[in-house]
This record gives structure tokens, sequence and C-alpha cells, in this order.
């Protein structure tokens, strides 16, 4: 067998993906039908033509326009659907997947219709394709600390449904050292931690993320490698990095996937792993970002191998579940 059809077989996690980056043009036109919202765009061939960026910024401020259709708590619930149908063709066994509840209270959609919504799916997809789950609440970091706590509070009836937080949105001028007494709420509560570092922040947030935030992960932390000490921090610590390749290269993070630093990363001994993000809007889902890699980044099959391997050790899942996998 090739490597792209090893790629494409094998079973994978996937720990780093926001829910409303997996609307897909063509449902977010039906979803705004169905409830009757009107689109700034006036085709799919019209918002496609949109999916262009430069940065992070860019990116964002079209991802808060498309969830702005999502209203019940069906839409989560079709959303969620959709994606979860989609990467279990791909073989992806077990998903972590963020969600992003301020982007929705603020505009009347209740925690309570976001998180149902989302949850049966998860649920629906364990019980008929056996795929695991964790669900992550996201904080948008160009919010203030105090709005995180808010979401904190909304989210305390359904602690049992969490099983982490995150921290999302635009990086620059929002370093995680602005949260750092959110986290160490959600830590009390039991809560897993990871935060948004290093995707075009400074090693300055990853070195944040790690001694302030006290992270289990970090996702993306492309920019770790400018700070061989830091890179030194990740790796005794044994921090799994989320790694974003056809993300990165939507978002100007890498110039080509050829410059990708995913190999280095490995070769440093780093716990990288392949992860979509917002597949909607940076073309393409699990098995697309590891057919690029194998195609434009030169990986080889042992390093294939071991990106899938961190990808389940660096899950959430109980050591009963891994070892299931492994
Ligand atoms: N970075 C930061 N915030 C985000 C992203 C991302 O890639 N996707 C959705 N929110
Ligand atoms: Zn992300």
């Amino acid at each position: 067998t090739t490597l792209m059809t090893l790629a494409e077989k094998m079973p994978k996690t996937e720990l780093h993906l926001h829910i409303e980056g997996t609307f897909e043009p063509e449902q977010m036109f039906e979803l705004a039908t169905r409830n009757k919202v009107t689109l700034k765009y006036a085709s799919v061939d019209e918002l496609k033509a949109a999916y262009q960026f430069t940065n992070l910024q860019d990116f964002l401020d079209l991802y808060y326009q498309g969830m702005s259709v999502l209203l019940k708590e069906a839409d989560f619930y079709d959303l969620t659907m959709a994606y979860l149908r989609k990467v279990h063709s791909e073989n992806v066994v077990h998903v972590e997947i963020f969600f992003d509840p301020q982007g929705h209270l603020s505009r009347g959609v209740s925690f309570e219709t976001q998180i149902t919504g989302i949850y049966r799916a998860l649920q629906d997809a364990e019980q008929q394709w056996g795929m695991s789950f964790k669900l992550i609440m996201s904080f948008l970091r160009h919010l203030s600390e105090e709005s995180a706590f808010d979401t904190l509070e909304l989210a305390k009836p359904f602690l049992h449904w969490i099983d982490g937080v995150g921290l999302d949105s635009s990086e620059l001028g929002h370093p995680p050292e602005k949260f750092q007494q959110v986290f160490k709420a959600c830590q009390d509560l039991g809560l897993k931690v990871t935060a948004h570092a290093g995707e075009e922040g400074p090693p300055e947030y990853v070195w944040q993320a790690i001694d302030l935030i006290k992270v289990d992960r970090i996702d993306h932390g492309n920019r770790a490698l400018e700070d061989m000490n830091l890179v030194a921090s990740v790796k005794e610590k044994q921090l799994t990095l989320t790694v974003c390749p056809l993300s990165n290269l939507k978002l100007c993070v890498v110039e080509d996937l050829s410059d990708h630093p995913i190999k280095h990363m490995l070769a440093l001994g780093l716990k990288a792993t392949v992860n979509s993000d917002d597949p909607a809007y940076f073309g393409g889902y699990m098995n697309d970002n590891y057919r690029a890699l194998i195609k434009d980044s030169g990986i080889d099959k042992a390093e294939l191998y071991q990106l899938a391997h961190n990808g389940i050790e660096g899950s959430w899942m109980s050591n009963e579940q891994k070892a299931a996998h492994l």
C-alpha cells in the first residue's frame, strides 16, 4: 500500500477542531433559509470566493459571520452530525472538539441550546459508530476575563458534559496571562486545559500557556521553535502540540507546506499531531491534511505512524481507552 492509502485507512484522532469551523457553505445556506436569516453573500460560490485569508483575523471575521445562522438546538446538532459523519468515513475514531459559547451567547443563543445540540450528536455518533469524544469549551481571548468567568457560570449545570477548556480567537495582543484566574478556576473544577499559543503569537505566549495557565497541551505551538529553551521545556513536559497543516497554509502561518515545521517538531522529539482546525474554511478534513503532508512536506512512513500515535497518546482518553487503540 502507498503512504496515502495507509494514512487514509489508519485509525486517527482529531484533537483540534472548532465545530463552528466545519460549517460548509452549502449547509450554511440551507440553515440560513431554514431560519429565515439573510447572509451577506448571494450564493455558495460567492461565499467560497471570500475564503482567501492573509492572517488569522481575516479568517475570524468570516468565521463569526458564518456561525450567525446557528440559532436552534437542531442547527447545532445538524452541524455537528455532518462533521462526525464526514470524519467517520475517514477512519477518525476519537474526536475532541471545541465550541465557542461566547460566539453564540452574544447573539442571544443560550448555552443550553448550543451544548445540547452538539452533545446529542456526539452521543449519537458514539452509539452508531463507537466513535469516542471529548467536548472542550473555548473562551474567546479578544473578550475580557470577566466574560470568560460569566461563561463558566453558564456552563456549570453542564460540567458533566464538558471535559476541558480552551482559549481561541485573536491571539496577538491577547496573551494567556490575561486569563490566568479563570483557567485556575476551571482546573479547580477538574477540567482539562489547553490554549492556542504560538500560531501567530510569540514564544512568550507559549511560555505563559505553560507557566501561568499550566496547560495540558498546546494548540498549534509553531512559534515555540523560535526558542530552544522553550522547545526543551515542551519536550521535558511531554506536551502534545495540536498542529494544523492546512490551517497554517491558509492563514499564512507558513508560506508553503514544504516549509511546514511538523517534521522538524518530530525530529526534536516533540509530540506533534495532525488536526484540521476549521476544515470547511481551510480546504480539508483530517485525511486531506495527511495527504497534503505526504505530498508536499515529504513525511515518511515512520513519521506517519508517529503522528497517529501521538494523536492517541496526546488525547484525553483514559489509559484503558488509549491502550485499546495502540
Ligand atoms: N486560531 C484561533 N482561533 C480560532 C481558530 C484558530 O485557528 N479557529 C477558530 N478560532
Ligand atoms: Zn484552532
